[in-house]
């Protein structure tokens, strides 16, 4: 089975080959199956990736980089950062309905959730969403797993669909600060299989036209991704751009 990379100039090509995936996680699969437009292209063509089950997780492998370890999401240990809780404070206290357009590796859901949001995760990349499906499977903390709903979909196709306080987008973006503040690797591999998200401008357009607050997490040196933010957190290293709207039209 091959999934095609999003988000990418090329597309077209497959990047990801699947081991063992539908006999070794028939629900998952078949969840991926229904749930998305899982591509499957045909089988055997040799791709860099290959997402297979070592030691009862789904991993990535990288075949360019044979020493590495295959990569799989693990939300348990994730480490809350310290300092003041900006994403938090950006989705705003009221808030108990979150939308996660950008779900990526899955950290600032699991973040939201701990604090007792519900989040529906959306991610449009098939590899990474099968990651991170895996990742909220194995997760020991039962009652925040089930605060999150994963859907994998490009969240232009369900925004507006579900009802929410607020949308979050945190889409790539390049930065030096960035690579610093996270895991290199999982931005790096995220980034090899989704590509650049070159319509973030327009997927930001369309969440403040269906919800009242949005919020957008950016490089704190990157230009917002839309002129009229109505106020920002800034930390130091990333920024949050909170947008709030009445209607569509800014507040
Ligand atoms: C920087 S990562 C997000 C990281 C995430 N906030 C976390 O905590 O791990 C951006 C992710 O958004 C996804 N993405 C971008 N545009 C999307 C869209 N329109 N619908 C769904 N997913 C999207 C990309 O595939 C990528 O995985």
């Amino acid at each position: 089975m091959v999934v095609p990379a999003h988000g990418t100039s090329n597309a077209a090509l497959p990047l990801v080959s699947i081991a063992n995936f539908e006999a070794r996680a028939p629900d998952l699969f078949d969840r991926l199956r229904r749930d998305t437009s899982l591509a499957v292209a045909g089988a055997g063509p040799a791709t860099r990736f290959v997402l297979d089950y070592h030691a009862a997780r789904l991993c990535l492998v990288d075949r360019e980089a044979p020493r590495t370890r295959p990569f799989h999401v693990d939300l348990d240990r994730r480490a809350d950062v310290g300092g003041p809780d900006l994403l938090r404070r950006a989705i705003g206290r009221g808030a108990r309905r979150v939308i996660d357009a950008t779900a990526g590796f899955g950290t600032d859901a699991v973040h939201l959730a701990r604090r007792g949001l519900d989040v529906l995760a959306i991610e449009r990349c098939e590899a990474i969403a099968a990651l991170l499906a895996d990742g909220l499977s194995r997760m020991a903390d039962v009652s925040v797993r089930r605060r999150i709903e994963l859907v994998c979909a490009d969240a232009t196709n369900l925004l507006g669909s579900r009802d929410a306080d607020v949308a979050y987008l945190d889409p790539m973006y390049d930065s030096p600060q960035r690579l610093k503040s996270k895991p290199r690797r999982a931005m790096v591999l995220a980034r090899e299989l989704a590509g650049e998200d070159a319509d973030a401008a327009d997927l930001l357009a369309l969440a403040r036209q269906r919800y009242r607050r949005v919020v957008v997490k950016r490089a704190d040196k990157s230009p917002p991704l839309a002129g009229d933010v109505h106020h920002a957190h800034r930390g130091r290293t990333v920024r949050y751009d909170v947008y709030i709207d009445r209607g569509g039209i800014p507040a």
